[in-house]
């Protein structure tokens, strides 16, 4: 091996070859163990009851006749719980959402809010118990339907709107083409594979908490500030998770687990089900979004309009930032982004698959192919023609920005060029085929972190840093960058994640994890090769090298940092049944320097598949008259699956990230952004009808009018359902 300057060119070992997850054996054998079958002595398990009202207070909770059932320990409630901190401003920044802070009053602010907890010997009697408990409400009237014109709506004091340049309307005027729409996005679910799941007890004066999380650091602070500890007296673990996609923080599972495991003295666990999940562990919401476009007929773009609206609960705010992926994508004379936010009585939303851009980029990636369409322009030549210099709204430089280089060789792996313009002229019996692209961005980002790396006496190497590996094979990566950096194979080196004792660290989220580790796992072990080549003799515990990358992260200069992509997608439409099917997908990434192929190319196409699933197949539907899902759960609510997802093909330009030590940028989420677009665009070039509603379901596709074939108009009429969403 070769000893070289550490940075983002220098080429080593391990980082840039396919690694199979080093936990890999371990989860195909059931030795994995997951958060909700850890074993404990005297482990009680408790069930939540959620409200079956959307709107009131809770008048009584009947709890002597389930007290009586056979193996039941306690009922937790608003009148018996203990009182908790809720007014601290915790790690991420956020005041904690009030759905995780459970039992503190009375009143009822959505369907499906934690009402009870029954805790029982066994799960069945805990469940047989929960389902037993009489709960009665003073019901209040409610709204849960979200509306473009909401007077509710508000600008949320994080997330103000941004104008820059020169004055709207007027560039509007003189704008020689114009387009001004309405797109909509139903409220999706995050529906990771393992539900929330936890295990509270005290042990010798700590409280241990067993979760599955996206941040143990992170729970851990939210815990401590709840129940007003010390956050040394809390350690919280969570060593293999089944999907987060920003719904795994602090929610009622944990919460109720700590007070019930504090009043009962003993292991509690507490399991989310299916059902459960679709109220409290956060989702995406709907969104209405109008975005108005002005462009010289050229289509460079006078003008860049993009209003998002998301409803939040009453409880807690949070919004969705959809109008922002346009502070980054495209340049115009006028600029303005604003995502704003309304209350209804619904649960409260969080982050979910690339929070903002996701939604974001299908309303402003379907515009651009519109806005393509009018002016006569290649979907591809129209962005190219808008590529901003530097930031369009902040001014800052970008650290480096290959949307144009993902386009061409996007283009050209897809074939692109021998694409014929004009919608529904493709046919093959009696289905429409056609081709669809659009661009991809998302923010490249890293948060201070600590790590500690250990030299062991036997001359191997033991990483500990509280990451978490939600699936994507952040462990194996992390295990190749430290193999690197401490210039020797990943097979002398052991990295324990999932565990809040290891330090701070920043959570697995904002694609933002494996960067942050990385940093401070790269920075220890510099440190602890120059203290090895020192004093090379080791003693017995080791030699541990503790880094914490707050300064250096804080060094950066401020700047556009990003990742981009280009998205391609082929759909065949079913003009008899209006189904859409989806035949292939090619992405390609600028995502900075990639650790490890393997894993990455997983989690790009797993992206690109949510895509799919968002263009195609995922809405959760409310009823307005209860308040309440129809069908909430996996059945009801559609995810792609294998049938659904075609031959996907995702790839990367070369593109390290200039100010990162080991060049990474982050993949996480990139791949969702645009892909909804894409298929949706494909949609629009099969059947010359323009959808902009999600999912795009086979009704709305037999409502828009029949396609009379080439050189069809751009516009297909507006979907009689749009405008609301629920
Ligand atoms: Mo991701 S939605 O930032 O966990």
């Amino acid at each position: 091996m070769t000893t070289t300057t550490p940075g983002p060119t220098a080429l080593r070992g391990a980082v840039g070859t396919a690694h199979t997850r080093v936990e890999g054996r371990d989860k195909v054998t059931g030795a994995a163990r997951y958060a909700g079958e850890i074993p404990f002595t005297g482990l009680a398990h408790g069930w939540l009851v959620l409200s079956t009202v959307t709107r009131g207070r809770v008048r009584d909770v009947g709890t002597a006749p389930v007290l009586g059932m056979p193996g039941v320990l306690a009922v937790l409630h608003h009148g018996n719980a203990p009182r908790l901190r809720t007014d601290y401003v915790g790690m991420l920044g956020t005041r904690p959402d009030p759905t995780a802070a459970v039992f503190q009053d009375a009143r009822v602010p959505f369907a499906g809010w934690p009402v009870a907890l029954v805790v029982a010997e066994t799960p069945e009697q805990a469940r047989e118990a929960a389902e037993a408990l009489v709960v009665t409400y003073d019901e209040e009237p409610h709204t849960t339907a979200l509306a473009a014109d909401d007077p509710g709506a508000y600008s949320a004091a994080g997330h103000p709107p941004a104008e820059v340049g020169k004055d709207l309307e007027a560039e509007l005027a003189a704008s020689a083409v114009v387009l001004d729409e309405e797109y909509t996005t139903p409220e999706e679910q995050h529906s990771m594979m393992e539900p929330h799941a936890a295990t509270a007890r005290w042990d010798g004066g700590r409280l241990e908490v067993v979760d599955s999380n996206q941040g143990t650091t992170w729970v851990r602070a939210e815990l401590a500030a709840m129940f007003s500890l010390d956050p040394a007296s809390v350690r919280v673990r969570s060593e293999h998770i089944g999907g987060g996609f920003g719904s795994k923080g602090l929610r009622a599972h944990q919460v109720s687990a700590v007070m019930a495991a504090t009043e009962l003295r003993r292991p509690v666990r507490v399991v989310m089900t299916r059902r459960q999940m679709f109220s409290l562990a956060g989702h995406r919401s709907p969104t209405v979004q109008r975005v108005r476009l002005g462009a010289d007929p050229d289509g460079r773009l006078r003008v860049l309009d993009h209003r998002s609206l998301n409803r939040t609960s009453t409880v807690f705010e949070f919004v969705e930032p959809s109008a922002s992926v346009g502070q980054v994508l495209y340049a115009a004379d006028a600029h303005r982004t604003a995502s704003h936010v309304v209350r209804l009585d619904v649960p409260s939303p969080t982050w979910m698959r690339a929070p903002g851009e996701a939604p974001g980029s299908f309303a402003l990636e379907t515009a651009l192919d519109e806005l393509a369409v009018r002016c006569g322009a290649d979907p591809i030549e129209l962005r190219l023609r808008n590529e901003p210099e530097t930031g369009p709204v902040s001014g800052l430089p970008f650290s480096s920005r290959n949307l144009a280089a993902c386009f061409r060789e996007g283009a050209r792996r897809f074939g692109w060029a021998d694409r014929d313009p004009r919608p529904g002229v493709r046919r093959e019996g009696h289905l429409l085929l056609g081709t669809g692209t659009a661009a991809a961005t998302y923010g490249a980002g890293a948060a201070p972190s600590t790590a500690l790396v250990t030299a062991e006496a036997d001359g191997s190497f033991t990483v500990r840093i509280a990451a978490a590996d939600l699936g994507t094979g952040a462990r194996t990566a992390l295990t190749q960058i430290a193999a690197d950096a401490l210039e020797t194979v990943p097979g002398r080196v052991r990295v324990r994640i999932g565990d809040s004792d290891f330090g701070p660290a920043m959570i697995a989220g904002g694609s933002m994890g494996t960067r942050s580790w990385a940093w401070a796992i790269t920075a220890a072990a510099a440190e602890l090769r120059e203290r090895l080549a020192v004093a090379p003799d080791i003693p017995p515990e080791g030699i541990t090298v503790r880094s914490d990358t707050t300064e250096a992260i804080g060094a950066l200069a401020r700047k556009e940092r990003h990742t981009f992509g280009a998205q391609f997608a082929e759909v065949a439409v079913d003009t008899a049944t209006g189904e859409v099917r989806v035949r292939r997908m090619l992405g390609i990434f600028a995502a900075g320097r990639i650790v490890n192929p393997l894993t990455a190319r997983n989690q790009l196409v797993g992206g690109m598949t949510w895509g799919i699933s968002m263009a195609l197949h995922e809405e959760a539907v409310r009823d307005r008259n209860t308040g309440r899902h129809y069908a909430p759960d996996l059945a009801g609510y559609h995810v792609a699956t294998h049938a659904d997802v075609p031959d996907i093909e995702a790839d990367w330009v070369d593109d390290p990230d200039p100010d990162d030590p080991v060049g990474i940028k982050g993949i996480g989420e990139v791949g969702i952004v645009g892909a909804a677009a894409a298929v949706a665009n494909a949609v629009w070039h099969a059947t010359g009808v323009r959808q902009r509603h999600l999912p795009i379901r086979p009704d709305r596709v037999l409502a828009a009018p029949a396609p009379d074939g080439a050189g069809r108009a751009a516009d297909g009429a507006d979907e009689a359902d749009g405008g609301a969403v629920d």
